[in-house]
This record gives structure tokens, C-alpha cells and sequence, in this order.
């Protein structure tokens, strides 16, 4: 058992902030071996309930959970910038090039290598992942995370048509390699697989259904897709699939919506829409850089609260520009208040907070498992400086409420704030 003395953030159930000022986190190993939180709260109060446990003291320092980033591609590393008309001339011009290198495994690894260096630097534990269609990238992947003891999603994509040579897969190996890949690497210690057909345009019927298939018959798996993105894509969809109600119609026909089912950005949605999210239990990753970036849209958060919609953030690397929770948390920010409606809603700090870490984990079905620091949660989190800049220690120094604290580290905050990058409690 070990104890770490700091100021600490957690959760509530009601997705509340909790803060201790000097609070205590203590961190033991359960029947598994898995490092977890057993006591966390105000440090006197904490301390007299284990008066043995050898103390870490991290005076100035702030705990906080691990961010959670709801969806990102570890192989778009090398393509964050890229500029493009758009996002189907993104796909096309930059993305299937970047992504076709990965039948290679040796690169995958140097790639994979690279992709968990940087989501540690910037203190991010978990991330829901995008490989491509090589199941050698998914190697490469879930490969580096068991290594590191990362608790990782992630799955090969699906594309069986409208994909240019070197990433189109084949109907019939594709649902034979994404079921080997289950067996291989679900539930293997912390990694989970993603069903992952890239989007409806991408893919027949025949693959939508078989992984409509698989994803009933491992119901514990997740399913990751894109829907509703930007205007040309929701037009060619609609096009290619005349019969569906909506877009994300078509993922729902599949057997594609269900709990641990998300759906990258969400934007062009209508009510009915955002019901049959919330019905179904299916979450949407918000990925405000990226949206931005690609000039897709703007996420409409009124109407996600409005029908309580699951959602949560994400960075989308490399549609996204950074893999910094703290500028996704600040694009998220922009959004809400220059989105969809008038007049803009004002995220509050503690809100962007939680959507990065809580309320993305409740939002994957991971609840209680990580994203937070509650007792029980697995010991995933950060060490974060709040004077890690000139600018950063004279405004936190000011920081009136932890609301205004937040703020100052979510505008002026990067991954200098993150001063250490904590993984099942090592
Ligand atoms: N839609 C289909 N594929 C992709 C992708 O790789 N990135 C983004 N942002 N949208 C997509
Ligand atoms: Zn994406």
C-alpha cells in the first residue's frame, strides 16, 4: 500500500468536482494484483484511517484522474496538419497514404512506440484507438499497451469498398480477422477490442451486418465508427443507403448501436437522432480541434444535454491538432459557446473536466473503473503543476474557486502541466 499527499480532484456519482486542498490517495494492489484506489479525500481525515501507509508528498501538486480520449488514430501520427477541402479529400489525399504503411508491422511498432510515449507525456491513460484495416497494426498496438500496462481500446478498421488499394480489406477475411482478433486480444489483462468499420460509405452491407454480428455475439466488445462529420459525407451516405430515416439510421439497421457503441462527432444530428443515442445507449465522441480544423461543424452541446445524449471528448489526431486534453477541453469551450444555438452555453470548467475523464469513461462503460479517483477506480493518474509557466503560477496563484482554477489550467495549460503520468500506480 502506498499514499500520495497532494491537493486532489475527483468525481461524484452526479458528475460533481470534488476537491481536497491537501488530500491523501491511497493506492493498493487488489486480489488480481491490480493497483486501485482503497481511501482517497482530505488528508487528516484519510491519513487517521491508515496510519501506517507510507506517504509520497508532492507539495503544490494537484492529483487528477488520467484523461480519457474518446477517439483518435494511432496511425495519423505523421498526417496532424494536413491541410484539405474537407474531410473526404482529407481521407483521400492524406489519410488512406499514411494509413497504407501500416501492413508493414515494424512500422506500426515504431508508430505505436511513438503514439504511447506522447498520450503519456500529455497524461492521457486511456484512448479509444482507431488502427487501420492491417490486423499487423492491431498487433502493433495492443502489443505496446500490454507492455506498458495501459488500459487500451482499439480494433482493426473495416472498409471493404470505396477505399483505394493498400487499406480496402475483403468482406469475408475482414470478419475473420476482427473475430481472431477478439479471441487474441479482448479482456487480455487491461485491453479491450473495438469492432471498428470506419464508416457506413466505406462499407458494404455484407460487413456492416457480420460486424452487426460479432457485435452481439461479444457484447462486451465496443464499436467505434464516425457518423454525421461533415456535409458531402452525409450526403453520400444518405445516397448509398436511400432507405435509412437518417444516417445514423443506417448504423442502427446494423445492429451497430448499443452500450460501449461510439460514434466519433455527431454533429449534423437532428433530435431524433440524439433520442435514438440515448435509447440505445450509445455514445458520442466530441472532438472539437478536429471539427474545427477540417471545417466539419460545430457539436451541438445544448441539444446533447437537452436529450441527454452520452457523450464525452476526444482529440481525433490526426483529423485533430493536438493530443492535448487541455486545448480539446479549451476547443470544447469555443464551440459551446459559438455552436449550433443561440445563445451559446458556457461548459463550466469542471464540466470540460469531467467530459475528458468521468464523463468519458461512463460514456465507454468503464464507470468506476477509471477516469476517476474514487475508491475502487483503478490507479491511472496525473501529477499536474499548476506554476509550470510564469503566466500559469501567477494566475492559479489568483485562482479564486476551483472553478477559476480549472480555467486557468484548461486556457494556459499544455502538457508542461503534466508533470508525471501515473499507470497502475507506477
Ligand atoms: N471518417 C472516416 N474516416 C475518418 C478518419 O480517419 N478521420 C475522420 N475525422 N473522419 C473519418
Ligand atoms: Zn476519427
Amino acid at each position: 500500500m502506498i499514499a500520495y499527499r497532494a491537493a486532489l480532484l475527483r468525481f461524484d456519482a452526479a458528475g460533481h468536482a470534488l476537491y481536497d486542498e491537501d488530500g491523501l490517495l491511497v493506492v493498493a494492489p487488489d486480489a488480481q494484483g491490480r493497483q486501485r484506489v482503497v481511501d482517497a479525500g482530505d488528508f487528516r481525515a484519510v491519513r487517521a484511517r491508515h496510519p501506517e501507509v507510507s506517504v509520497t508528498h508532492w507539495p503544490g501538486r494537484i492529483l487528477a484522474p488520467g484523461f480519457v480520449d474518446m477517439h483518435i488514430h494511432f496511425p495519423q501520427l505523421d498526417i496532424i496538419g494536413a491541410p484539405a477541402d474537407g474531410l473526404l479529400p482529407w481521407l483521400e489525399n492524406y489519410t488512406f497514404p499514411a494509413e497504407a504503411r501500416f501492413s508493414d508491422l515494424a512500422h506500426g511498432q515504431e508508430a505505436a512506440t511513438f503514439f504511447f510515449d506522447e498520450l503519456m507525456r500529455q497524461g492521457v491513460t486511456t484512448a479509444l484507438t482507431f488502427c487501420t484495416s492491417h490486423p499487423a497494426s492491431v498487433e502493433a498496438f495492443f502489443g505496446e499497451a500490454q507492455r506498458r500496462g495501459l488500459r487500451m481500446l482499439g480494433g482493426k478498421v473495416l472498409q471493404d469498398r470505396h477505399s483505394p488499394d493498400g487499406v480496402r480489406d475483403e468482406t469475408e477475411q475482414s470478419l475473420l480477422d476482427t473475430e481472431a482478433l477478439i479471441r487474441r486480444w479482448h479482456g487480455q489483462g487491461r485491453l479491450g477490442y473495438a469492432i471498428t468499420p470506419r464508416f457506413a460509405p466505406t462499407s458494404t452491407d455484407a460487413q456492416l451486418r457480420g460486424a452487426g454480428e460479432l457485435a452481439a455475439r461479444y457484447p462486451d466488445t465496443w464499436v467505434h465508427s464516425h457518423v454525421a462529420e461533415n456535409k458531402d459525407e452525409v450526403q453520400w451516405a444518405r445516397a448509398l443507403f436511400p432507405n435509412a430515416r437518417s444516417y445514423l439510421d443506417v448504423y442502427a439497421s446494423f445492429g451497430l448501436m448499443r452500450e460501449r457503441a461510439v460514434y466519433a462527432h455527431c454533429i449534423h444530428f437532428d433530435d431524433a437522432d440524439r433520442e435514438l443515442m440515448r435509447q440505445t445507449r450509445t455514445a458520442a465522441a466530441v472532438s472539437p480541434t478536429s471539427n474545427l480544423f477540417l471545417g466539419s461543424g460545430f457539436f451541438d452541446f445544448e441539444g446533447a444535454q437537452r436529450l441527454r445524449m452520452p457523450h464525452g471528448l476526444a482529440s481525433d489526431v490526426g483529423g485533430g491538432t493536438s493530443f492535448s486534453p487541455f486545448h480539446t477541453m479549451l476547443a470544447a469551450y469555443y464551440v459551446g459557446r459559438e455552436g449550433q444555438t443561440k445563445p451559446g452555453v458556457s461548459l463550466a470548467p469542471s464540466r470540460l473536466w469531467w467530459l475528458h475523464t468521468s464523463g468519458a469513461a461512463q460514456a465507454l462503460g468503464l464507470e468506476g473503473v477509471i477516469g476517476n479517483l474514487q475508491p475502487g477506480c483503478e490507479a491511472d493518474f496525473v501529477v499536474l503543476d499548476p506554476g509550470a509557466t510564469p503566466l500559469l503560477a501567477r494566475k492559479t496563484a489568483r485562482a479564486a474557486s476551483l472553478e477559476e482554477l480549472l480555467f486557468a489550467l484548461i486556457v494556459l495549460g499544455d502538457e508542461r502541466v503534466v508533470e508525471r503520468t501515473v499507470v497502475a500506480g507506477a
